[in-house]
C-alpha cells in the first residue's frame, strides 16, 4: 500500500516557514510583502480560489489588495490595473485569477505584468527563464509538485517522469522542471495513443488532465510516484481527483490524495514567490 503524501501537512510546514521569513523581512528592512489579488466577473470556483489565497496571506503576514471587477471590465480598464499595480512599491506580486471573461485576450494581460512581480510565473520572460535553467519566478503548481516528490523522498535525476497534460500552467512547465532535476521526461495529452502503456513506463507519473478518476491502478508501474493535480466536481458535489486512488494505491509506492495533495501546495508557492518577490525588490 502506498506511502499518502500528506500536501496539508507539507504546505503548512512551508507556510510556517514563510511567516518567519515575512518577519525578518519586516524586522531587517521595514518591508511587508505584497500581493494584488485581481478578479474579474464571478466564476464560483475562481471566488473559492480567490478567498483561499487571500486568507492564506493573512495567515503568514503577507497583505494582500483585492482588485474584484465585474465581468464586463474592458481589457483596457484591467491594463490600466495593472499598469498602476507594476508600479506600486506595496505590491511585490500580482495576480489576475484565470480564466478571464473571454473578451480578454488573457496572454496579453499576463504579458502586461512586470516580470518581477509575476508570482504566477506565467509571463513569457520568465517561462522562458525556466526553459534555459535560469532563476526566476516559476509556476506555482508545479513548484508544489516537485517539493510533494521531493517530500516523499525521490531524487529525480535518471527516473523515468511521464506528465499526463501540456498546458502552460502546469503540463509545459513540470516537465521543465523534472528536466532540470535530471529526470527523463515524457509528455502525454489527449492524443497520445497507449496512454496506459506510456503511464506504465513512469517512475513518476503526474496526472494533469481535468478528467475525474481517468488514470486507471493498472497502469501505474509498482513502487511509482504518483502526483494528482486533478480537482474534479462530481455530480454528489464532492471532489475527486484525475487518478483513480483506490485502485492507484494498491500499486503506487506513494501517492498525493486530490484533494489534499497538490492544492494546498500551490497556494503555499504563491506565498513562496510573494516573499521571493519582495526579497528581491
Ligand atoms: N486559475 C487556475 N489556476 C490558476 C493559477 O495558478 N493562477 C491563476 N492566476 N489563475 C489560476
Amino acid at each position: 500500500m502506498a506511502h499518502i503524501i500528506d500536501g496539508k501537512k507539507i504546505a503548512g510546514d512551508l507556510r510556517a516557514q514563510l511567516a518567519v521569513a515575512c518577519e525578518t523581512l519586516n524586522q531587517t528592512r521595514g518591508i511587508v510583502p505584497g500581493l494584488a489579488v485581481v478578479l474579474i466577473g464571478n466564476n464560483p470556483a475562481s471566488e473559492v480560489y480567490v478567498r483561499m489565497k487571500k486568507k492564506a496571506c493573512a495567515d503568514v503576514g503577507i497583505a494582500s489588495f483585492s482588485h474584484e471587477l465585474p465581468a464586463d471590465t474592458s481589457q483596457e480598464t484591467l491594463l490600466s490595473l495593472i499598469a498602476v499595480l507594476n508600479v506600486d512599491p506595496k505590491i511585490h506580486g500580482i495576480l489576475v485569477q484565470l480564466p478571464l471573461p473571454h473578451h480578454i485576450d488573457a496572454a496579453t494581460i499576463i504579458q502586461a505584468i512586470s516580470p518581477e512581480k509575476d508570482v504566477d510565473g506565467f509571463h513569457p520572460v520568465n517561462a522562458g527563464l525556466l526553459a534555459t535553467g535560469s532563476p526566476g519566478l516559476r509556476p506555482c503548481t508545479p513548484l508544489g509538485i516537485m517539493a510533494l516528490i521531493e517530500n516523499a523522498g525521490m531524487d529525480p535525476s535518471g527516473k523515468h517522469a511521464v506528465i499526463i497534460g501540456r498546458s502552460n500552467i502546469v503540463g509545459k512547465p513540470v516537465a521543465l522542471m523534472l528536466l532540470q532535476a535530471h529526470a527523463t521526461v515524457t509528455i502525454c495529452h489527449s492524443r497520445t495513443h497507449h496512454l496506459d502503456q506510456v503511464v506504465a513506463a513512469g517512475d513518476i507519473v503526474v496526472a494533469a488532465i481535468g478528467q475525474p478518476r481517468f488514470v486507471q491502478g493498472d497502469w501505474i508501474k509498482k513502487g511509482a510516484i504518483v502526483i494528482d493535480v486533478g480537482t474534479n466536481r462530481l455530480d454528489d458535489g464532492s471532489l475527486c481527483g484525475d487518478c483513480d486512488f483506490a485502485s492507484a494505491k494498491q500499486r503506487a509506492g506513494a501517492i498525493s490524495p486530490a484533494p489534499g495533495g497538490v492544492g494546498p501546495m500551490t497556494i503555499a508557492m504563491l506565498l513562496a514567490n510573494t516573499v521571493q518577490a519582495a526579497k528581491q525588490s
